[in-house]
């Protein structure tokens, strides 16, 4: 449907690390009138698309962002205003246009982000679709409800705790279906919260809603979490409750070497740690395991662990369909998360998952650290069906607004499969 936009324009708001990001409003001429809100990275990729920052040190010590706010309010506004767009992605073209850069550094990736979501979400409204039906219909997609991943141990760039590796998830893999996988992931915290306590640790939380407790060591951590498991009562692995990581290892990287717990390792070292860690532990997926620039190290990780594990690309990849389809290419990784505000439109974000899905890469859907309340990404996870979804713990409500929209979305449309795609 023709998408004619009335009204758009964005205001400085908070985000979940009391940081500014951007709230955008947009009134199509039928009426709809939609939000979106901007997620916010900490350990970005150094190819993401350019997140725009005043850098004026009075306000919120350089962080504000009220130039994209008036790249909204004015140039793209101007743009778009009065205009009648084919569709949402029309809109995201004439932004790409607009900007005029590879990477999105003129108008901000920011405000161009901002601009999208609500474009889709208003093109979704006026078909009278769920938005996730219309991302369906869009990318042309079989729906299916995520396999939530719950973050419940935040470390690295998420907390000030000594835990090099940044995220510890829980994966219910074997729920049969996602109400159910939601109560395992609040009952395996809430056991986990309890062990914390017991053993003299803080419970604290980090900035995805995990608990951050003065631990070093990885394996420290995933003996707690299969404790946790039990303690709850489900069976840690695939067939109950299994667990994924996110070292982040470009945030412990530098000069070829990794800095994990007090030691210093090679990138070969490490895909030896990880080798140990997949036969101990009940560890399924394993996102940056090196670092964005190792990508020799990245290719002989895929090649000793790719069979066994899902080796996601996230700094490495940056939701770019040019350096996944170059990543593919070169066997590196054999899955890749997507975050919208990486690539920066809805558009570019839906043909990188096209391109991960003929190349058979998995994908999963998530959040920044930095979140607002809106629940995007979980209509982008069912849309799209790629089967999985991170949006930190079942706790703090900027991270379960999307756990939540999960279970209103199967509550309604019960014929929904969950879990991986087949
Ligand atoms: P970020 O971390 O949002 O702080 O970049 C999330 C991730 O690394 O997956
Ligand atoms: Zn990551």
């Amino acid at each position: 449907m023709p998408l004619r936009i009335a009204r758009l324009d964005a205001t400085e708001v908070l985000d979940s690390r009391a940081r500014p990001t951007l709230s955008v409003t947009l009134a199509t001429a039928n009426g709809a009138l939609v939000r979106a809100g901007v997620p916010s990275g900490a350990s970005t990729g150094s190819r993401e698309a350019v997140e725009l920052r005043d850098g004026d040190q009075r306000r919120f010590g350089g962080q504000g962002v009220r130039q994209a706010v008036d790249h909204v309010n004015e140039a793209i506004a101007q743009a778009l205003i009065g205009r009648t767009f084919a569709s949402a992605a029309e809109v995201d073209a004439a932004l790409i246009d607009l900007d005029g850069t590879a990477n999105k550094s003129a108008l901000g990736a920011n405000a161009i982000v901002g601009v999208s979501l609500a474009a889709a979400r208003a093109d979704a409204a006026e078909s009278g679709q769920e938005l996730w039906q219309y991302l369906a219909a869009r990318s042309r997609t079989v729906p299916r409800l995520p396999v939530p991943h719950f973050n419940v141990v935040n470390g690295g760039a998420h907390a000030v705790n000594a835990l090099d590796f940044q995220e510890f998830m829980l994966a219910p893999l074997g729920a049969p279906g996602i109400a159910e996988a939601v109560r395992a992931g609040a009952e395996v915290y809430a056991r986990l919260k309890a062990r914390l306590a017991e053993a003299g640790h803080a419970t604290a939380l980090g900035d995805e809603g995990g608990f951050a407790p003065a631990l070093q060591q990885p394996e420290d951590v995933l003996e707690l979490l299969v404790d946790a498991i039990t303690d709850a009562g489900y069976r840690p692995g695939r067939d109950g409750v299994a667990v994924a990581l996110d070292p982040a290892a470009s945030e412990f990287h530098d000069s070829g070497r990794y800095r994990v717990a007090g030691q210093e390792l090679s990138s070969g070292q490490l895909i030896d740690r990880y080798e140990e860690i997949i036969g101990r532990f009940p560890v399924w997926s394993i996102e940056d395991g090196l670092a964005e620039d190792d990508w020799d190290g990245w290719a002989r990780l895929t090649e000793r662990l790719g069979g066994r594990v899902q080796l996601m690309g996230d700094d490495i990849f940056v939701t770019n369909p040019g350096v996944i389809t170059e990543a593919i290419g070169r066997k590196v990784g054999n899955s890749a998360l997507i975050k919208v505000n990486q690539i920066g439109t809805v558009t570019e974000t839906l043909e990188a998952m096209r391109i991960c899905r003929e190349a058979g890469y998995t994908q999963m859907i998530s959040h920044r650290s930095g979140e607002s309340e809106d629940s995007f990404i979980a209509d982008l996870a069912v849309g799209t069906g790629c089967g999985q979804l991170k949006s930190g713990a079942p706790a703090r409500g900027e991270r379960v607004a999307k756990y939540n929209r999960l279970l209103e979305v199967a509550a309604v449309h019960t014929d929904l499969p969950y879990g991986l795609p087949h």
